[in-house]
C-alpha cells in the first residue's frame, strides 16, 4: 500500500539545527538572555518570529518593533552564512538512501518545514527533486504544533492524513503530526520526543524490516 512520507527539514534531513542554535544563542546573548540546550530544544520546529518572541518571554524583556525586525534579519544573515558551507556531506546519515528507496517503490514524498529557507537549502544539497511536494514556512500561516503544514503536504500529495508518516526532530513537530492524526516518528533523543509513536536516534537506527512495516502501519 502507499503512504505519504513527510519529512521535516532542519535536524531531520540536514544538520542545520546546530546552525540555528548558534545563531539564536548569539542573539540571546546580545539581549542578555540565557540560552542553552534546553531552551534550544523548545525552539526546534518553531517559526523565526515565534522563536524571538519566546526568547524575549524567557528573558522577561521587550524590544520595539524595529529592533525586533532588525534582530531577525541579523539572525537570518548569520544563519545563511553558515548554510553557505553546507555540502551533500551534511545530509544526515541514512536520509539520502531512505529517500531513494522510497522513490524506487514509488511512495509519495513531501517536505513539511517551518523554515523559509527550505527550498534553497534542498537545492544546495542536490535533493530538491526527490520531493513530490514541498510545504515550508513561506506557505503556511499557522506554525507547528498546528497541523497545517503536514495537512497541506498531504493535500498536495493527494493522500489522506491517516496514511501519512511524519519524521520530526522537534517536540512541536511531533505534536503537529499527532494533531493531524498522522504517525509520528521522532529522530533524536527519546527523552525529548516522548510523544512520538516511535523514536530513532537516526535513520541508520531504523531497521529495514521496520521501514517495510511502515507501509502497513496505522495509527
Ligand atoms: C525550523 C527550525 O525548521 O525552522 C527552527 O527547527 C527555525 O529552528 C525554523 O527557527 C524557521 O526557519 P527559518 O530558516 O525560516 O529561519
Ligand atoms: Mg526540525
Amino acid at each position: 500500500s502507499k503512504k505519504a512520507f513527510i519529512f521535516d527539514l532542519d535536524g531531520v534531513v540536514v544538520d542545520t539545527a546546530k546552525f540555528h542554535f548558534v545563531a539564536w544563542q548569539k542573539l540571546a546573548a546580545e539581549l542578555g538572555i540565557a540560552f542553552a540546550e534546553a531552551e534550544n530544544e523548545q525552539l526546534k520546529g518553531v517559526s523565526r518570529v515565534r522563536s524571538l518572541e519566546k526568547i524575549l518571554e524567557w528573558g522577561n524583556k521587550s524590544i520595539d518593533q524595529e529592533t525586533f525586525d532588525r534582530k531577525l534579519i541579523q539572525k537570518n544573515e548569520e544563519y545563511l552564512e553558515m548554510v553557505e558551507t553546507l555540502t551533500q556531506d551534511d545530509i544526515l546519515p541514512g536520509v539520502h538512501e531512505f529517500l531513494l528507496r522510497l522513490r524506487e517503490s514509488e511512495q509519495p514524498i513531501a517536505l513539511g518545514s517551518a523554515s523559509k529557507n527550505a527550498r534553497p537549502i534542498l537545492k544546495k544539497l542536490g535533493i530538491h527533486d526527490l520531493f513530490d511536494a514541498i510545504v515550508d514556512g513561506t506557505d503556511v500561516s499557522k506554525a507547528k504544533p498546528d497541523p497545517e503544514v503536514f495537512l497541506n503536504a498531504c493535500e498536495l500529495l493527494n493522500m489522506p492524513a491517516a496514511n501519512a508518516i511524519v519524521f520530526e526532530d522537534s517536540i512541536a513537530g511531533i505534536q503537529a503530526a499527532n494533531n493531524a492524526g498522522m504517525i509520528s516518528i521522532g529522530l533524536g533523543e527519546a527523552q525529548n520526543l516522548s510523544e512520538a509513536d516511535e523514536v530513532f536516534e537516526s535513520f541508520l537506527d531504523m531497521p529495514q524490516d521496520y521501514q517495510q512495516q511502515l507501509l502497513n502501519k496505522t495509527k
